[in-house]
């Protein structure tokens, strides 16, 4: 890693500015958490609405029960499990951690993200909130350029390569006596259940944003078919690019964004992603929930 690009990152995020971040799902827009000036600038950056709470970003399982009163039994098993990796655990916040982080909410997104660059970087700075880096709405960028060309080149941004996960985290909310799926990720309620022995219970929550009907949106329409449908005649007069995923759903997860931005070429009036009938298991079901917020009904 480029050691220059670090310092320089640690010192934009020490002068309360905002630094784009490599994680293994997608890029971050990242501040540090004592630095009120810089998590304003992280939604006025975004165009990000002020209800919609960030994730603060831990280097280590330490650091995540400083910030929250109830770090339990079911938290540090899921974080010996899955931690550094792509689970965010909902708790209640410390009373540190700023309402403007958690858009008033008495609970905090904590995760611990699996990529090297960016674990280094909190080591030093210490938490960083930080939500995906594109304009509030759009979609999630899964390269360094992708965060570049977002915001103009104004953000200095840390490369990490691609994201290999390439969808946003599991966000799960962490009770007592069970746990509650308000996002989901690919990393699936079933891999949950594996290793704790409490329900766990599927269920947006309307205060998760992620969760709004639309989310996610390429800068054209895009329709959803299903592979052995007839193209509806109100779309055949388009000028259209086709997105055909992987039959893997980790491939398929990691391109799934870098083929929307892809196929948003000049010219081009709408994308049309084509679902096969092999691609519904529950490996898939994130990567669908993406597209069904992504799409543009017909
Ligand atoms: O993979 C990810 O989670 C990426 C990378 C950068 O870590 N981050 C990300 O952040 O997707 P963002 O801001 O785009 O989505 C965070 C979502 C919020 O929209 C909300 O749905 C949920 O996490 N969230 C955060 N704090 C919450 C809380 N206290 N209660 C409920 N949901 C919360
Ligand atoms: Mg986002």
């Amino acid at each position: 890693m480029n050691e220059a690009d670090l310092s320089h990152a640690l010192q934009i995020l020490d002068q309360s500015g905002v630094v784009g971040i490599p994680t293994e799902t997608v890029y971050g827009l990242a501040a540090r958490i004592d630095r009120p000036l810089g998590i304003d600038r992280i939604f006025t950056t975004k165009e990000r609405p002020d209800f919609d709470p960030l994730i603060v970003h831990v280097a280590s399982i330490e650091q995540a029960k400083a910030c929250t009163t109830k770090w339990g039994r079911l938290a540090q098993t899921l974080a010996e499990n899955f931690w550094p990796g792509p689970l965010t655990m909902v708790l209640p916040k410390a009373s540190f951690i700023s309402s403007k982080i958690t858009s008033g909410l008495e609970s905090v997104g904590l995760r611990c993200p699996n990529h090297p660059i960016t674990l280094k970087l909190i080591a030093f700075a210490g938490p960083v909130a930080a939500p995906s880096a594109n304009r509030f709405g759009k979609t999630s960028p899964t390269t360094k350029d992708h965060v570049l060309s977002e915001f103009d080149h104004k953000v200095f941004t840390l490369d990490g390569g691609p994201c290999q996960v390439g969808i946003e985290s599991t966000v799960v909310g962490v009770f007592d006596d069970h746990l509650e799926v308000y996002r989901l990720g690919m990393l699936t309620a079933s891999m949950l259940k594996e290793v704790v022995d409490v329900p766990v219970l599927v269920k947006e929550s309307p205060v998760s944003p992620g969760a709004l009907k639309h989310h996610y949106m390429p800068d054209v329409p895009m329709y959803v078919i299903e592979e052995n449908q007839v193209l509806p005649g109100s779309l055949s007069k388009l000028k259209m690019n086709k997105i055909i995923l992987s039959d893997d759903a980790a491939v398929a997860a990691r391109e799934l964004y870098q083929k929307m931005r892809e196929a948003c070429k000049p010219g081009i009036e709408a994308l049309l992603l084509v679902r096969k009938e092999s691609q519904k298991s529950e490996g898939w079901d994130a990567i669908w929930n993406r597209v069904s917020k992504a799409l543009t009904e017909y």
